[in-house]
């Protein structure tokens, strides 16, 4: 099924997947053939997304990543990896003046400590198999193109790509690949939230993108499943953006 690109036969943690990107990722690597285990806070959600899970064998844990313990004692669980879509991740908008001191904490601890103690617990317990691929679902906040508001968030955005980028070329040696996304507006809840704090103009936001319209989260789950995938075997290191010609200009 779908040669290089099929996912047949991988087993795959993707985080986040009570919602949104990571819920699409989940939905869509399953169609490719993985065998998934998901996680999210949300036990309900998370139930949801395991119920529309095409094929057999997939599993949900439930855990807090912004709790390291809690990441530990997921991964002592977790079977032999193929591959990772880590896509938790929570927002954060408000000018520089506002920003309390206690902020960058609580954000960071999701948006990049979650990524760094998961992938150092994959390792440490040897939970990836060789080869695998580990994507991390970062932003163009990061790197790319800023709003007003964004500073906190491209902040660990950017932390999470810089760590990615570091973690590709240590992990080389053992056949693990590490990637990042960086997508541009996806229409989500975390997208509608930052919409709703920035009072920004939906449509005039709209025409700023050189394709159109706001991307989907299939149009990231795709990027994922092709950096996951053994199509993707001589790709590490990397920033895919999947963001609609909106960094263009
Ligand atoms: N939407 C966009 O426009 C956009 C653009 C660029 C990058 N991104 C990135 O894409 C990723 C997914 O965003 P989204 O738009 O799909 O947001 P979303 O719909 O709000 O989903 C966020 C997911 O992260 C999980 N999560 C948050 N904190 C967690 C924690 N401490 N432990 C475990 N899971 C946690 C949530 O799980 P629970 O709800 O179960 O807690 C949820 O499944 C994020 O990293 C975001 O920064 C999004």
């Amino acid at each position: 099924m779908n040669g290089r690109f099929s996912l047949e036969g991988k087993t795959l943690l993707v985080t986040g997947a009570s919602s949104g990107i990571g819920r699409c990722v989940a939905v869509e690597c399953a169609k490719m053939g993985a065998k998934l285990v998901i996680n999210g806070r949300n036990q309900e959600r998370l139930n949801q997304t395991l119920s529309i899970l095409e094929g057999v064998g997939h599993q949900a844990i439930a855990a807090d990543l912004s709790d390291h313990e809690a990441v530990s004692a997921m991964v002592e669980q977790l079977p032999q990896l193929d591959g990772v879509s880590h896509n938790a991740g929570v927002t954060s908008i408000g000018m520089i003046k506002f920003i309390k001191a206690d902020d960058w904490q609580a954000l960071s601890q999701t948006n990049v400590f979650s990524a760094i103690w998961l992938t150092r617990c994959l390792v440490a317990k040897k939970k990836l198999n060789k080869p695998a691929s580990v994507v991390f679902t970062s932003s163009i906040s990061g790197n790319d193109s800023v709003r007003h508001g964004e500073a906190l968030y491209a902040a660990t955005k950017s932390a999470l790509s810089g760590f990615a980028k570091a973690a590709a070329l240590d992990l080389a040696p053992q056949g693990i690949r590490v990637n990042c996304v960086h997508p541009g507006m996806i229409e989500t809840e975390l997208f509608h939230s930052s919409q709703d704090a920035l009072s920004q103009n939906i449509d005039e936001l709209k025409k700023l993108f050189p394709l159109k319209r706001f991307g989907a989260p299939e149009d990231v789950a795709d990027g994922v499943i092709y950096l996951l995938s053994d199509a993707s075997l001589w790709v590490t290191g990397t920033e895919l953006k999947i963001d609609g010609g909106y960094t263009l200009i």
